[in-house]
């Protein structure tokens, strides 16, 4: 059986101080829930949320160098993320892609020092509106995943599906269209226990439809995560956060 992972990510957002706020109201609400949790933070953040958590909740980093220490100005190796007890590391997010120079190359990379030191990586595909429109968002998505996936073990993965133009644009991809390109991706995979999430324009209002696709086991979550109550709506889809 796949588990359900619930992931936000933070991006960029967030003191020290706002994180340990929002751990406080945070946690009360999603006591009771059977799932696991993912908090995808900023560096500055990790250790202070690390010493804080409950086992149900996990922490994720949003980068990895694939050298364990070195001259890369700006970059955060394994070693140092598993010392404030970082489990998970998203990777290859579209954001990296566009902004920071991220390729399939360096994304395989850091998948691999990812699993190397224990830490369960995140892995990122989606395809733009443009291409979209121009139908080729299969043949995008399978190409990530044959270059970000050499020499990965998919026993100890996680994937997200985020289509480009639905991530803080408020335009969630159709959930049977989200459903549909999962499967595919699943397909594509040679261990078909990988859970693989949909993230873009996840909110409390879309959660329930979101989970009840079958070939969703869960949501990275980027704006619907930086609010306790709207987080923990999302973390208890299918009942009424109190
Ligand atoms: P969004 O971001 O939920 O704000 O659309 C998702 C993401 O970037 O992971």
């Amino acid at each position: 059986m796949r588990p359900i992972i619930l992931a936000g990510n933070w991006k960029m957002y967030k003191t020290q101080a706002e994180a340990l706020a929002f751990l406080e109201q945070f946690l009360p609400l999603i006591a009771e829930t059977a799932h696991q949790v993912i908090l995808g933070v900023p560096f500055t953040s990790l250790g202070g949320l690390a010493v804080r958590l409950p086992a149900t909740v996990h922490l994720a980093a949003q980068n990895i160098h694939w050298a364990d220490f070195g001259a890369f100005t700006g970059e955060v190796s394994g070693p140092m993320l598993r010392e404030v007890d970082v489990s998970h590391v998203i990777i290859g997010h579209s954001e990296r892609r566009q902004y920071f120079g991220e390729t399939d190359a360096t994304v395989n990379l850091r998948l691999k020092a990812a699993q190397h030191h224990g830490l369960t990586p995140i892995l990122c595909v989606g395809e733009t509106k443009a291409q979209r429109d121009a139908q080729a968002t299969e043949a995008v998505i399978f190409s990530q995943l044959e270059q970000d996936l050499v020499g990965v073990d998919q026993q100890k993965l996680i994937i997200a599906y985020e289509p480009i133009w639905a991530i803080g644009t408020g335009d969630t991809c159709a959930t049977l269209e989200a459903n549909r390109v999962i499967g595919l991706i699943r397909s594509r995979l040679t261990h078909s226990d990988v859970p693989i999430q949909y993230g873009g324009s996840v909110k409390p209002e879309n959660i329930d439809e979101i989970m009840a696709q079958p070939e969703i086991d869960g949501v990275l979550v980027g704006g619907a995560s930086l609010e306790a109550t709207s987080f923990a709506r999302i973390v208890n889809y299918g009942s009424v956060c109190r």
